[in-house]
């Protein structure tokens, strides 16, 4: 298969920035092709650590890169991205990016209302208060602008318009002060040039890199159960996350997607709020949250942790169709005696080997465990999958088996090369 899709296959946050980073070598171009710059991913090359939101991580690599039409951008954000990074000596010129004209914009009045919406809930989702959910929101209600409006004074000038129209009756319940029209064009106006010189027809250009045979890496952010059909709604992103999405997100024909590589952590976090079954509230769910660093990269926030849910993760193979897993981040269960592996749920009397979609059977399953035998062995760095000890290569057996997906990829550090390759993707 030509073309290889990155999803996480949990609640984000499973390593997909260090991975398709890496997998961005074997690629010609790379394509992001939902959510915004609510997602973070981190790249760690050498002593350097590039954070990115918005920009596909392909761009590291220096390699063609595509933000897809599925995708809310705020270009204020874009543009302070493609600075910041220019610092740390990647150039984003508009030979390397591609932004696709028919996207959709994130505007300041979209944070406002996403940030008041979470102040003022007492039910609240956890956003990342980056304006994404009122982005799409606009977008499915078709008052949306998009990046080509930024070429066209007077449709932009109807636009904003037609979207105060439904924000100012919206601002003024929140107690927010009245967006101002005149402002929102100016502000527009200004950065519609460097903004513009990125904006293509990405899907065309897809067209060609595909015909001509060339490679395309398509980039998924957050997870499949932060996906808006799929997740644990109404706790999820305003996206589909699944990799479904990467053919709709980015222009390309439902057979585009190619290949598609889950990506896995070796236990389970989340942020925000929302159910989630195999929760740790205790010393071994710090242990997952200090040893494996698991702080937001987007709001700082920390993330919760607990073991590993076959179920969730079996639910997640089928909703992507899912190939092959790169399973991240094995070296924070180094020195825990014994792990856990949730391998059913208990709800309301019956056992489920799926998550049900009511909210209150989510919330009160009690997982059922088996338990498997921990490592004292470190497996950090390692580069082979024979340099791991036996017990681990047992939990990464038996998580194969119950999730019925094999491992393609296994991630033991944060830096690029730590990485095992058991089958190329790209070559399947
Ligand atoms: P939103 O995407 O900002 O609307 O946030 C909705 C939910 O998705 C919240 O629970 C966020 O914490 C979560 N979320 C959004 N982006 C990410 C991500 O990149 N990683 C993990 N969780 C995310």
């Amino acid at each position: 298969m030509a073309n290889v899709t990155v999803i996480g296959a949990q609640w984000g946050d499973e390593g997909k920035g260090k991975l398709v980073d890496w997998l961005s070598n074997r690629a010609d171009v790379v394509v992001r092709f939902q959510g915004g710059h609510n997602a973070g991913h981190t790249l760690v090359v050498g002593n350097i650590t590039y954070k990115l939101s918005l920009l596909p991580s392909g761009v590291v690599q220096g390699k063609p890169s595509v933000i897809g039409n599925g995708v809310v951008v705020d270009p204020w954000h874009l543009l302070e991205e493609i600075r910041k990074i220019g610092e740390q000596g990647v150039s984003i010129t508009p030979d390397l990016l591609v932004l696709a004209d028919n996207a959709c914009l994130i505007l300041p009045l979209h944070r406002d209302l996403d940030q008041a919406r979470e102040a003022a809930a007492t039910n609240k989702i956890g956003t990342t208060g980056r304006g994404i959910g009122p982005a799409y929101e606009d977008k499915v209600g078709r008052r949306a602008i998009r990046v080509a409006d930024l070429a066209d004074r007077e449709a932009l000038e109807a636009k904003i318009d037609r979207l105060l129209a439904h924000h100012t009756p919206l601002r003024r319940g929140l107690g927010l002060p009245e967006a101002d029209a005149g402002q929102i064009l100016a502000d527009l106006e200004a950065i519609a040039p460097q903004v513009l010189a990125y904006a293509k027809p990405a899907w065309r250009l897809l067209d060609e890199v595909v015909k001509s045979g060339k490679r395309v890496l398509f980039e998924g952010a957050q997870g499949a159960l932060l996906d808006v059909d799929h997740g644990t709604y109404p706790y999820v992103t305003s996206s589909n996350t699944v990799a479904g999405q990467a053919a709709a997100g980015s222009g390309v024909g439902p057979k585009g997607p190619g290949y598609i590589l889950g990506i896995v952590k070796a236990y389970t976090t989340r942020v925000g709020e929302g159910p989630f079954p195999t929760e740790l509230d205790d010393e071994v769910g710090k242990h997952l949250g200090t040893v494996g660093r698991e702080l937001g990269t987007v709001t700082g926030r920390a993330r919760r942790c607990g073991w590993f849910d076959a179920v969730l993760v079996r639910q997640s193979v089928a909703l992507n169709g899912i190939d092959g897993i790169a399973l991240t981040k094995l070296d924070v269960l180094d020195g825990l005696p014994t792990l856990k592996i949730c391998v059913g749920y208990q709800v309301g009397g019956q056992t489920l080997d799926y998550l049900p979609a009511g909210l209150k059977a989510q919330a009160g399953i009690t997982p059922v465990y088996e338990e498997i035998e921990g490592w004292r062995e470190s497996t950090q760095g390692a580069r082979s999958f024979r340099d791991l000890p036996a017990a681990a290569v047992k939990y990464v057996r038996r998580i194969e088996e119950l999730i019925g997906a094999p491992v393609a990829l296994l991630s033991t550090s944060p830096q690029r090369d730590d990485t095992i390759l058991m089958r190329d993707p790209f070559q399947a």
